[in-house]
């Protein structure tokens, strides 16, 4: 099986929060989470650099929009370096590779018939780069999203036949109840199509910053398809040498914010019908993380967390954790510094932090360092029979943050199992070496286990606790029957106070 994760790709005319860091966040775990299952992956992110907002943003600092697009896409790039993000590719859509493949597909979209000439006359919010329909703006001919007024638009535009998918994308959401995940979010993608569609320009005439259309000098694509292409053309040139489509393409899943949804279940598999081939398999919208106001964390709203700082302060696997654990997968979530300290404090420090420091200690001082090659205990194997097979089961439905919910309930359960078994007391008995050296092995079995599961969410530091236990192999993903029989190493604090 193939596995093909992607994020939106960044606008370029910002830089980098936190929520920026959460979807990549997102879907690294999904990424991580297939490979170590054995899938061959591939996890593409990058930036979005050409249309209007871009060139406004440019404009305004008097820089030319490629000189603003390197210095930001720079930046993205050091985020996903900076989170431990294990993206495959970075593409940015000024690539010349992903330039010529734009105008190769949508040639053929053209030459297939599904465009045509027309006026546009409109309301258009420069920001999202979007034409308004009355139903999706504020009063007053404001943008909903960023509240600027909207400007009347008139151009000669090349349009994209949309409205010629409306069966067609009715067949895809009837037939595939999961295309888009959550539910809430398929039903609004299935009632804006329920509404009905209308055309969409698939060019423009008055800017300048995209890519030529082939057939019309003087137009640029639209930089809406220009970015959703990213997806197809990434696949084509990441690999010198190589196309990798025919094995990635369809992609498994699209992770975006909801705010882009109707682009993503709407206009991009429409899209890829008309250029002959074939939709995502599932798109995935994850919530917003909101501001310490309440309101969505965006740059405009001046409500960002730097994720830069965050990392300095916690790490990156600790930032990774409290975004997960704090925002349930698909709805919006505030999120804070207090938070983060909450967190790292009670769970990871005293929760699982301890559970490793203590296991490691105890097979030390009662085992030799050594994990026994001895019969598990059976009470435990049973707390950990099928884990492995729900958490992927809730990681193919993007259920992120229930997923680290199933495995952290097991944390806490080899917590309990050492407070129920109380290796000091057996060591102090005297008689009772051989069920002492049973519960260390179960024990060490357990936390190689759910440290294995924690692995995509927190890779750094679980590496070394599986390096501390000897086993660092991420696809042993079940719980043995019998200690695995080796010595195990020192191991700082993972989470010190
Ligand atoms: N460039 C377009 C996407 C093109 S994809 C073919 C875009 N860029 S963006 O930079 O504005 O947003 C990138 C992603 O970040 C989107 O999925 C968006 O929803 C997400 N987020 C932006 N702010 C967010 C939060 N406050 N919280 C969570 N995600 C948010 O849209």
């Amino acid at each position: 099986m193939s596995y093909y994760v992607t994020t939106a790709i960044n606008y370029v005319n910002a830089v980098p929060h936190l929520g920026h860091a959460y979807e990549a966040i997102t879907a690294d775990v999904m990424a991580r989470n297939a490979r170590a299952r054995g899938e061959s992956t591939f996890f593409l992110t990058g930036t979005d650099e050409h249309g209007e907002p871009v060139a406004l943003a440019a404009a305004a600092e008097g820089v030319a929009p490629l000189e603003l697009a390197d210095r930001n896409a720079e930046r993205f790039r050091a985020l996903t370096a900076t989170l431990e993000i294990s993206n495959d590719f970075f593409i940015r859509t000024t690539d010349p590779g992903h330039v010529v493949r734009v105008q190769e597909i949508l040639q053929r979209v053209h030459d297939a018939g599904h465009v045509y000439l027309g006026t546009y006359e409109g309301w258009y919010c420069p920001r999202c780069a979007d034409f308004k329909t009355e139903a999706e703006m504020a009063p007053d001919y404001h943008c909903a999203i960023h509240g600027i007024p909207l400007e009347r638009e008139s151009e000669e535009n090349w349009f994209f036949r949309l409205s010629a998918f409306q069966e067609r994308l009715e067949a895809l959401f009837d037939g595939q109840g999961d295309f888009v995940m959550p539910r809430h979010a398929y039903n609004e993608a299935r009632s804006f199509l329920a509404g009905g569609l209308t055309d969409v320009s698939l060019t423009r005439k008055t800017l300048t910053w995209g890519i030529d259309v082939p057939w019309d000098e003087g137009h640029v694509f639209y930089v809406w398809f220009d970015a959703l292409l990213n997806y197809v053309t990434a696949l084509g040139y990441a690999r010198d040498g190589e196309d990798l489509t025919a094995q990635f393409w369809p992609a498994t899943f699209h992770v975006i914010g909801k705010d882009i949804l109707k682009f993503h279940a709407i206009y991009w598999p429409a899209l890829l019908l008309a250029a002959d081939l074939e939709p995502p398999r599932h798109v995935y919208v994850h919530g917003f993380l909101l501001g310490p106001d309440g309101e969505k964390m965006s740059k405009s709203r001046g409500n960002v967390l730097d994720p830069f700082d965050v990392v300095g302060e916690f790490g990156a696997d600790v930032l990774r954790h409290y975004l997960l654990r704090e925002v349930s997968s698909g709805q919006d979530g505030p999120v804070s510094l207090d938070g983060v300290r909450t967190r790292y404090t009670t769970e990871l420090a005293n929760e699982y932090g301890n559970l490793a420091s203590r296991t490691l200690n105890m097979l030390e001082r009662y085992c030799d360092g050594r994990v026994a090659a001895v019969a598990l205990d059976e009470g435990l194997s049973g707390d950990f029979a099928g884990l492995t097979a729900r958490v992927d089961a809730l990681l193919d439905h993007a259920e992120l943050s229930s997923a680290l919910d199933e495995i952290w309930r097991l944390v806490r359960r080899l917590n309990r199992y050492v407070e129920e078994h109380a290796p000091w007391q057996l060591a102090r008995a005297g008689d009772r070496a051989d069920e002492l050296t049973r519960v260390l092995a179960s024990l060490a079995e357990g936390l190689r286990l759910v440290t294995v599961l924690l692995n995509p969410y927190m890779p750094a530091k679980t590496a070394t606790l599986l390096e501390a236990l000897g086993r660092p192999e991420l696809d042993q993903r079940d719980y043995a029957a019998e200690g695995w029989g080796g010595p195990v190493g020192e191991l700082a604090p993972l989470f010190p106070k």
